[in-house]
C-alpha cells in the first residue's frame, strides 16, 4: 500500500502584486496546521489573471530555471517542509510568455508544464505550450502530471497523462465556467487517477468584462468521488489522505481493465 496526502491552497490573488501574492501564500503555508505531501496552488497565482499588457506581464513573469520571486520562494518552502508544490505562473522564456505550471519538491525544481489549451483572450498574450504532457516520478514511485485550468475541457489531456503512468493530476486553475468540478469527476473515473484542482476566489476586470472565479477547489478519486471540496470563498489549505493503489489498478471488474481494453484500432485520433 502506498499512501500519501494531497491538498490545495485556495486564495484571492491581487492583480499585478507579485510580492504581496507570494508573501500571502508563504503566510498561508507557514501557518497551516497540516500540509499535504502534494500541494497545488492556483493558475497564475503570483500575477493574477487579467493582465493583457505584454510588456508589463513580461516584467512580472519568471524564468523558471533562473527563478524569480515565486519560484525561489516556493522552492524554499518545498525544501523546508519536504513537500511537493505545483503552482501556476506566467513564464518568460526566450522572449515568449507561457501560462505554466511549475513543480518543485524537497530537492528543488522538478519540472514545468506549459498550458496547451489557452482559454479566451489568453490566446492574445500567451504562446501555446510546447513541452507536451510530461509525467514526473516523485517519492515512493508516485507519478504526477500537470494540466492548467481549461486543459480539463479536453479529455485527451488527462488521458495522455494517465496512459503515461500518472497517478495524480495536479491542476492549478482560475475557473470561470461551471463545468470543471463535474468534468474532472468524470476524468478521474474514466482514467482512474486522482485530480487535485486548486482554483482561486474573487473577481477581476478583463478589458471591461467581469470575471468571477468560482472557487470550489476539489480533489476527485479514481472512483469518481469528490473526496475533498471547499466553497466559493474559502481561503486556506485543505488536505486529504489517498491510497495510490486505487490509481494503479485500472480494472473495474475481472473482465474490464479500462486502459487495456481501449479499442485503439477503431478510435479516431
Ligand atoms: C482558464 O483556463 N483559466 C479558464
Amino acid at each position: 500500500m502506498v499512501n500519501t496526502t494531497v491538498g490545495f491552497l485556495q486564495f484571492k490573488p491581487e492583480l499585478g502584486k507579485v510580492k504581496d501574492n507570494v508573501e500571502r501564500v508563504r503566510g498561508i503555508i507557514e501557518q497551516a496546521g497540516i500540509l499535504p505531501r502534494y500541494l497545488v496552488l492556483p493558475e497564475l497565482f503570483s500575477t493574477g489573471y487579467a493582465i493583457m499588457d505584454a510588456k508589463l506581464l513580461m516584467e512580472l513573469a519568471e524564468d523558471t530555471v533562473e527563478g524569480g520571486l515565486a519560484v525561489r520562494t516556493l522552492r524554499g518552502l518545498a525544501r523546508k517542509y519536504r513537500i511537493y508544490i505545483s503552482f501556476g505562473i506566467a513564464e518568460r522564456h526566450k522572449g515568449k510568455l507561457y501560462n505554466s505550471a511549475v513543480l518543485v519538491g524537497p530537492g528543488g525544481l522538478i519540472g514545468v508544464y506549459r498550458k496547451l489549451h489557452l482559454f479566451y483572450k489568453e490566446n492574445l498574450i500567451y504562446t501555446r505550450g510546447d513541452m507536451g504532457l510530461p509525467v514526473f516520478t516523485t517519492g515512493k514511485g508516485i507519478r504526477v502530471g500537470m494540466i492548467v485550468c481549461f486543459d480539463y475541457f479536453f479529455p485527451e489531456s488527462i488521458r495522455t497523462l494517465a496512459l503515461k503512468g500518472a497517478h495524480i493530476i495536479l491542476h492549478p486553475s482560475n475557473l470561470v465556467m461551471p463545468y470543471c468540478q463535474t468534468f474532472t469527476r468524470v476524468r478521474s473515473a474514466e482514467n482512474r487517477v486522482f485530480v487535485v484542482c486548486a482554483n482561486r476566489t474573487g473577481s477581476e476586470m478583463l478589458e471591461g468584462e467581469e470575471l468571477n472565479f468560482t472557487g470550489m477547489s476539489q480533489v476527485t478519486s479514481p472512483k469518481g468521488d469528490v473526496i475533498l471540496s471547499v466553497d466559493r470563498t474559502f481561503e486556506g489549505i485543505e488536505v486529504v489522505d489517498i491510497s495510490i493503489d486505487e490509481a494503479i489498478h485500472k480494472s473495474i471488474n475481472p473482465f474490464n481493465d479500462i486502459m487495456k481494453m481501449r479499442r485503439t484500432d477503431v478510435y479516431f485520433t
